[in-house]
């Protein structure tokens, strides 16, 4: 149970490219809506525009790239020991992609946030946004989740639902959700750090809000 707010909360975000999530978290962190300051963002790509994002925030870029790493669990090792050395309590994955292994969740448990492009558990890894059109459902939507060594499987913060358009093609769905991602992310951001919560098997549950009042 998480139930007091952290006081010396500090979120590292994870980035693999562009990094409008990134900016989402940056935006509401300004604005004081997240419950704690962005220490760090890390990218194994020297070439991710969402470095650029960051630099222009004002808040420290680390790149880590995988391909020095001899193997994941010592990438996993690397990740940590950058994020522990700055007081990370919070990790957040904005567009990352890579998978993160035991060694890492381990370091940081029910402190590591996701977002995905789907209703998850629906159309979890690459390309959500195309497997929901190739599927044909009517509504899609984005996901906000702790994560577990499993793919895209841990436990929901929260979701918002999408709707899926006869016309859409993977980019206008993807822009659709999209919206939907730079709204949630930063609101379950400020959830987790506000305490209150448990988790019940795979439920997350707030217990000092009514999710009724608040979805
Ligand atoms: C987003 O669609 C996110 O849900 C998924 O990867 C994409 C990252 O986009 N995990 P951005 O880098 O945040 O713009």
């Amino acid at each position: 149970m998480s139930d007091v707010r952290e006081t010396q909360a500090a979120i590292g975000v994870l980035i693999s490219g562009r990094g409008s999530n990134l900016q989402a978290l940056i935006d509401a962190s300004r604005e004081r809506r997240l419950g704690a300051p962005i220490r760090v963002v890390v990218s194994n790509r020297a070439d991710a525009l969402g470095l650029d994002r960051a630099r222009a925030a004002g808040i420290e870029t680390v790149v880590l790239p995988h391909t020095q790493a001899p193997d994941r669990e010592a990438y996993d090792r690397a990740l940590v020991q950058v994020l522990r050395e700055r007081g990370v309590t919070l990790v957040c994955l904005a567009g990352f992609m890579r998978l993160l292994g035991p060694v890492f969740c381990e370091a940081f448990p029910d402190r590591v946030l996701n977002i995905h492009p789907s209703l998850l558990p629906a159309f979890p890894g690459m390309r959500a946004q195309a497997q929901a059109l190739r599927h044909g459902v009517k509504v899609s939507g984005a996901t906000v989740h702790f994560v577990t060594p499993a793919l895209d499987d841990g436990p929901i913060v929260l979701q918002e639902a999408v709707p899926v358009y006869d016309d859409d093609t993977e980019e206008t769905l993807s822009a659709r959700i999209l919206e939907v991602e730079h709204r949630i992310y930063p609101e379950a951001v400020r959830r987790v750090l506000a305490g209150g919560w448990r988790i019940e098997g795979r439920r997350v549950l707030f217990a000092s809000t009514d999710s009724r009042d608040e979805r």
